[in-house]
C-alpha cells in the first residue's frame, strides 16, 4: 500500500479516472478533483466544516421533489447557472440574450389564444403584452410556440400555491405566433419576488446577509424549429433589485420600459377600465438546434 503526501494524493485520485471510458466524462472528472482538493488545501477545511458541507448538500437533496429542485436553486445563488450559460452562448450573434430558466417551469403550458389575460384571477395592475420572433436578419417566425410564466403580486408562481392542484395553472400560458411572428397576452404587472427561502439555500442566503429578491420580470422561452431554443425573461425597468438579482441572470437588453397608460383602448381595440401597462419586446432567435428543456417534474413516458 501506498502512501501519500496532500499533492500525491491528488495526483492518485487523478490517475484513477485515467481508464474512463468517455474522454469528455474523464476530463470533467478530473478537473473536478483537482479543483475540489486545491479548495481544501487553500482553505485548510477543518473536519467540522467539511461535516457542516455535507449535511448542507445532504439537506439540499432532502428539500427536492417532482416540482421543487433545490439543487438548482443552489447552482442559481452561487453564480453557477449563470456562468453555464455565459460559456455556452458567448456568441449571440444578435440574438436575444439568454438568463436561467429557474425552477417554475413545471409544465401546463396549454396553447391559449392571443389577447387573453392569463392572471384573469389574480388582483394588480393590469399589463398588456405584445410580442414578436424573428430571425437574426429581422424575418418574422410564424407557428412558434412561445412559452411564458411569472409570478403573482405576492410573489409565487401559481405551482408554489395548494390551488395549483386544483384549480390549475395561472400566469402561466403557451402562445403560438402569427404570420408576422406575432402573440399578444393580457396579465397583471408582475412585482420583485423572494426566492424560496424555506430551504437549506435560502437559510444560507440569510445566515450570509444577502438579500433574496428577484427583480420583477416575465420568464419566456421560444422554441422555433431550426433554432437555438431561446431561454430567457424580460425584466421591468426601474426595479429596486435590478441591479442586485440574488440569481445574478439580468442582462442589459433583457430590460424593458414598461409604459403606463390610461387610453380607454388596448393594441387590441378591446376596451380597458383604468390605468395599464404595456410591455412591448420583440425575441431574435439563432439558427439552430437542440431540446427546450423538459418542465420540471414532467414524467419522461417508458417507452421515450
Ligand atoms: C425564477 O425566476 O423563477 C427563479 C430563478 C432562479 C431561482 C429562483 C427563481
Ligand atoms: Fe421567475
Amino acid at each position: 500500500m501506498t502512501q501519500f503526501n496532500d499533492t500525491e494524493l491528488t495526483a492518485a485520485v487523478i490517475k484513477s479516472f485515467d481508464q474512463t471510458p468517455d474522454p469528455r466524462a474523464k476530463f470533467l472528472l478530473q478537473e473536478l478533483v483537482k479543483s475540489l482538493h486545491d479548495y481544501v488545501r487553500k482553505t485548510d477545511l477543518t473536519f467540522e466544516e467539511w461535516d457542516y458541507a455535507i449535511g448542507f448538500l445532504t439537506r439540499t437533496g432532502q428539500k427536492c421533489t417532482d416540482i421543487r429542485q433545490e439543487f438548482i436553486l443552489l447552482s442559481d445563488v452561487l453564480g453557477v447557472s449563470m456562468l453555464v450559460d455565459a460559456v455556452n452562448h458567448r456568441d449571440r450573434d444578435g440574438a436575444t440574450e439568454t438568463t436561467v430558466l429557474g425552477p417554475f417551469y413545471v409544465g401546463e403550458h396549454k396553447v391559449t389564444p392571443h389577447g387573453t389575460d392569463i392572471s384573469a384571477s389574480l388582483p394588480g395592475e393590469r399589463m398588456f403584452v405584445q410580442s414578436r420572433v424573428t430571425d437574426l436578419a429581422g424575418k418574422p417566425l410564424a407557428g412558434v410556440p412561445v412559452d411564458v410564466w411569472h409570478a403573482d403580486t405576492d410573489g409565487h408562481y401559481d405551482s408554489q400555491k395548494p390551488s395549483y392542484a386544483t384549480e390549475g395553472p395561472s400566469s402561466r400560458a403557451r402562445f403560438i405566433t402569427d404570420a408576422d411572428g406575432r402573440f399578444t397576452f393580457r396579465t397583471i404587472l408582475p412585482c420583485s419576488y423572494p426566492i424560496p427561502t424555506d430551504g437549506p439555500v435560502g437559510q444560507m442566503i440569510t445566515q450570509t446577509n444577502r438579500h433574496p429578491m428577484r427583480p420583477a420580470h416575465v420568464h419566456f422561452l421560444v422554441n422555433a424549429e431550426g433554432y437555438e431554443p431561446l431561454i430567457t425573461h424580460v425584466f421591468i425597468d426601474g426595479d429596486k433589485y435590478i441591479d442586485s438579482d440574488v440569481v445574478f441572470g439580468v442582462k442589459n437588453d433583457l430590460i424593458a420600459k414598461v409604459e403606463k397608460r390610461s387610453d380607454a383602448t388596448m393594441p387590441d381595440g378591446k376596451r380597458s377600465d383604468g390605468v395599464w401597462h404595456l410591455m412591448t419586446y420583440e425575441f431574435r432567435v439563432k439558427p439552430g438546434g437542440g431540446m427546450a428543456p423538459a418542465p420540471l417534474g414532467t414524467k419522461v413516458p417508458e417507452h421515450a
